[in-house]
């Protein structure tokens, strides 16, 4: 059930492993983002050093008294624009520090999310993540220092913060050294375009409810085989679309 260019894959990353993997997520409401690094695995690969995440308030970098971040959008309408000085300021800042692989924005209008992007963007070095609020950035971002924009579904949030808390958790999790069971993100749904087999634990039974019989046996060719048959009948059921 491997993906086919899989150990290509783990090889890149694990050269990349002793540079660690380096992430500015540059917003207007940072807290919101707190709480999603700081428990369980994402706190882990911090603590281990195999990512470090670094959230950056946009408010650092506004001039003037005032603090500006955002303005009404030129031609009317409701609704305020993120300002491009700001942004400037904290991308061109952060880029004289280091190389970065990408600048993504976060968007309901981006590429939506899956797991290969996920696979592809573990094997970066250096990422920013912009998120979005109100109406959005100024269009010139976009244009001019942006390099992929990522959206995490059709439907839109009030920022991009919860997005970018998504995307930088599929990323990490991913990074060799932060499952403690190494192969199991290969057993992922959607690591390989099939969604993941149903799982049991103790009690083998439950009032009248048994797990099935051959995940008991020991007999781990026929368990492979079982998995691998209920992986496929329940893409095929729930997500046929994967299958094409
Ligand atoms: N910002 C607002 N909605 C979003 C979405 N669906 N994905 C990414 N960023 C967003």
């Amino acid at each position: 059930m491997l993906p086919k260019c899989y150990s290509l894959h783990r090889a890149i990353q694990i050269i990349h492993l002793s540079l660690g993997m380096h992430i500015d997520i540059i917003s207007l409401v940072p807290e919101l983002m707190q709480s999603a690094f700081a428990h369980s695995i994402m706190k882990r690969a911090q603590a281990s050093k195999v990512v470090e995440v670094n959230l950056i308030h946009l408010r650092e970098y506004a001039s003037g008294k005032q603090k500006q971040l955002d303005d009404y959008a030129f031609g009317g309408g409701a609704g305020m624009v993120m300002m491009i000085e700001p942004i400037a300021a904290c991308i061109n800042d952060l880029k004289s520090k280091r190389n970065y692989d990408e600048i993504i924005y976060m968007s309901p209008d981006g590429e939506l999310l899956n797991q290969k992007m996920c696979n592809q963007l573990s094997l970066m070095t250096n990422i920013i993540i912009l998120c979005g609020h109100y109406k959005g950035v100024d269009e010139r971002v976009r244009e001019h220092f942006i390099t992929r924009e990522i959206s995490i579904g059709d439907y839109v949030l009030s920022g991009g913060e919860l997005a970018a808390a998504v995307l930088s958790d599929a990323v990490i999790r991913l990074l060799p050294g932060v499952l403690n069971d190494e192969t199991s993100a290969l057993s992922d749904s959607f690591q390989d375009n099939l969604l993941a087999p149903p799982v049991y634990t103790r009690p083998a039974m439950y009032q009248e409810w048994a797990v099935p019989e051959v995940l008991l046996s020991g007999h781990s060719a026929n368990i492979d085989k079982w998995r691998h048959e209920q992986s496929l009948q329940r893409t095929q059921k729930r997500r046929p679309d994967l299958l094409k």
